[in-house]
């Protein structure tokens, strides 16, 4: 896959941009997405599918990366959205998302965010538990409509990623077990104002091999043949989620050639249309995170470089023990040193790397933490309260403030003292 943030004479950039200048002009600690990137990998994925004969609806996962900018570039390039919040149906709206594009799947949906989603028109609901459809059916029935939905089905396929974003083991609380989805199509008829149009999945996340897809689909396959034959289901569209994961550091992930290779003959030979959910493979690596070295603190035991990001910036390294590749925007030491990156939040998970080989660096120099376009800014916080940082989003030799930082005022906006 070609990369968008690289070395040229000694210095990082951004598509053209020296990030050195970026940050010159928006201070750290910063988020720098490259605006190709998104839209390289987006096409990726879809000319690999194309290739394949089958025209997937491709809706980018929001969770992933919400800035306004960002699902605006993946919207004109003909991206649905997939959306797990009134929060993120409301962001895919003020882009000028189509509402028949969007999929809103997520285990808690309440009902005012039900009602917004039929009231926007959504393409489905990807069904969770039965008590969740039986609510949209009443809010449908309420709103006078009649909602379509896809059930999420929990295939019990371990796709062998970190515990914390697998997603579709029997114990996990995701989708609806294929004895109970089965329950659902028998008593289909009782939901008056639901269609099921759909089945979808989604088995986790980085996910690097894409073999367990096709163990899903295996069993998927067999799912819909049945419940076509049996209770007349007529469905039209198969989701397989998203979860093609990205090279965090020397990871060998399948291509979405590969990727398409394994899962077409499956779509093919159900003869439905095909969406997915990527997030992190349009995203993760369309995105750095930069901040600057405060101390050199050498103890007894460790090298700590204290950096001005922190946990509450880019929750990864803390949330997952999650792997970035860390370097100096403009490395000057040619020797190296073994040190914990660390910020200055309060806790010792406090960090973004450990024990890790770099140049050695001082005061001032600027740090990338890259891979970091995806489950980064959009889990920030202000714990400590650290205000958000900024987002840029470059595109080619032009840089635009997608988001400005946050100041102690915007910060306290929403309290009072009483
Ligand atoms: C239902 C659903 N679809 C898509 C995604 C996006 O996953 P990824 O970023 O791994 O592609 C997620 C992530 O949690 C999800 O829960």
């Amino acid at each position: 896959m070609r990369e968008f943030f690289e070395y040229k004479d000694g210095q990082l950039y951004c598509e053209s941009v020296p990030v050195k200048e970026i940050v010159r002009r928006f201070g750290t600690p910063l988020y720098i997405y490259s605006k190709a990137s998104f839209l390289y990998r987006f096409k990726a994925l879809k000319d690999a599918f194309d290739r394949e004969g089958l025209k997937p609806l491709i809706c980018y996962s929001i969770k992933a990366n919400s800035n306004l900018s960002v699902l605006n570039t993946l919207k004109k390039a003909g991206a649905g959205f997939d959306v797990v919040s009134g929060g993120e149906i409301y962001r895919a709206m003020q882009v000028g998302g189509s509402a028949n594009k969007c999929v809103y799947a997520g285990v808690g949906k309440r009902r005012e965010d039900i009602k917004m989603a039929l009231e926007w028109g959504i393409l489905m609901f990807n069904v969770e538990s039965e008590a969740e459809l039986e609510l949209i059916d009443a809010v449908a029935a309420r709103m006078k409509k009649k909602a379509r939905v896809a059930l999420r089905i929990n295939p019990d396929v371990d796709a062998r990623t970190h515990d914390y974003i697998t997603t579709a083991k029997k114990e996990n609380k995701f989708g609806i077990d294929l004895y109970t989805a089965e329950q659902i199509f028998a008593r289909q008829k009782q939901y008056k104002n639901v269609k099921i149009i759909g089945i979808h999945i989604h088995i986790g996340s980085q996910i690097v091999d894409t073999r367990p897809y096709a163990q899903a689909l295996k069993k998927v396959e067999r799912f819909i043949k049945l419940v076509s034959k049996k209770y007349d289901a007529g469905l039209k569209y198969i989701n397989i989620g998203g979860g093609l994961g990205i090279t965090y550091n020397d990871e060998k992930v399948d291509s979405p050639e590969v990727f398409a290779k394994r899962v077409s003959p499956y779509v093919k030979r159900l003869g439905l249309k095909l969406i997915m959910e990527p997030g992190r493979f349009i995203a993760g690596n369309s995105g750095i995170f930069v901040c600057r070295v405060i101390y050199v603190k050498k103890t007894p035991a460790k090298n700590f470089v204290i950096v001005d990001g922190a946990m509450n910036d880019l929750i990864r390294p803390s949330l997952y023990k999650a792997y970035h590749r860390i370097w100096p925007v403009a490395p000057v030491s040619q020797e190296e040193f073994v040190c914990d990156v660390v910020g200055p939040v309060c806790e010792s998970g406090d960090f973004f790397a450990k024990d890790r080989r770099l140049p050695i660096v001082g005061p001032g120099e600027l740090l990338a933490v890259f891979s970091a376009g995806a489950y980064g800014f959009v889990m920030a916080s202000n714990y400590n309260s650290r205000p958000l940082p900024a987002e840029v989003l470059v595109d080619g030799d032009k840089v635009h403030l997608v988001r400005r930082r946050q100041g102690y005022r915007d910060m306290l906006r929403l309290e009072r003292v009483i």
